[in-house]
């Protein structure tokens, strides 16, 4: 028997990286799982198969979650398959680092749009689909925004926004009895993170001689904090920013 039997959960961009990997032992725990993809359905179709060939349940829904039209679709569909939703990990985010002096409009939006206004359209989407039991909403920030490095600033910022959306809507949707809260990670080996080009870079270096755990972050190392939450083992915890970095 599973922690999560009878639960349904929403992964956004649970195509690769630490979305895929939380939608997997979310599956693990009996969690029924939307594995939400943006343009990688292969991602999506091969983490669903992973699920379905170990016992569990899953579906691989894309949409755009920056997108309202988009992401209202991604709920409806999620209506009609598993008929409720229990768990919202709002995993979906893009990074980029750079000087001040390079910052555009557009960098800005491509960030903001989707870490804090997606997120929020999302929770806003979701909420008809939390039983009167209520349930869990895990945003997926960033320890960026704390440890705040030059030439994070888009970055952070959203991140930062991230932390305060969490804090308010804990209050918010409190007494719907739902629990809301941020997990944290500092750097975690991930296809986002490669594509970025901080892989084997002296930032990625910088860290993990900062780390007192002395290693990189796996997806698995921000999973398993996801499955705690989702779970009734933290029904006391909402509104709390937790860092998930080795020690950083
Ligand atoms: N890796 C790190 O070091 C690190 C550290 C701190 C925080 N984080 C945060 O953790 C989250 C995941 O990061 P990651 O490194 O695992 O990223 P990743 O490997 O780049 O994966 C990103 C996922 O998000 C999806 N996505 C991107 N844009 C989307 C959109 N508009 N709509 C729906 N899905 C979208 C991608 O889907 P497709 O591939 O299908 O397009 C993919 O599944 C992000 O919020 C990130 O800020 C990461």
């Amino acid at each position: 028997m599973g922690k999560l039997d009878g639960k349904i959960a929403v992964v956004t961009g649970a195509s690769k990286g630490i979305g895929a990997a939380s939608a997997k032992r979310l599956a693990a725990e009996g969690a029924a799982v939307v594995v939400n993809y943006h343009t990688s359905s292969e991602g999506a179709n091969k983490v669903v198969s992973e699920i379905v060939a170990a016992g569990g349940t899953a579906v691989a829904i894309g949409a755009d979650v920056s997108n309202e039209q988009e992401i209202a679709e991604l709920f409806a569909r999620t209506k009609e398959i598993y008929g409720k939703l229990d768990i919202l990990v709002n995993n979906a985010g893009v990074y980029a680092f750079g000087p001040l002096e390079e910052i555009t409009a557009e960098k800005y939006h491509r960030e903001h749009n989707l870490n804090v206004l997606g997120l929020l359209l999302t929770i806003k989407a979701s909420l008809p689909l939390f039983p009167s039991e209520g349930g869990s909403i895990i945003n997926i920030g960033s320890r960026v925004n704390t440890v705040a490095p030059a030439k994070s600033v888009i970055s952070s910022a959203s991140k930062a926004a991230v932390d305060a959306i969490t804090k308010v809507l804990c209050k918010e949707l409190g007494p719907r009895k739902i629990r809301v809260n941020s997990l944290n990670p500092g750097v975690i080996t991930t296809e986002g993170f490669v594509a970025a080009g901080l892989a084997d870079s002296p930032m990625q270096k910088h860290y993990v001689e900062l780390t007192p755990l002395g290693r990189m972050g796996e997806p698995d190392d921000v999973a398993f904090p996801v499955v705690f939450l989702a779970s009734d083992d933290s029904r006391w915890i909402s509104g709390e920013l937790i860092i998930v970095a080795g020690g950083e």
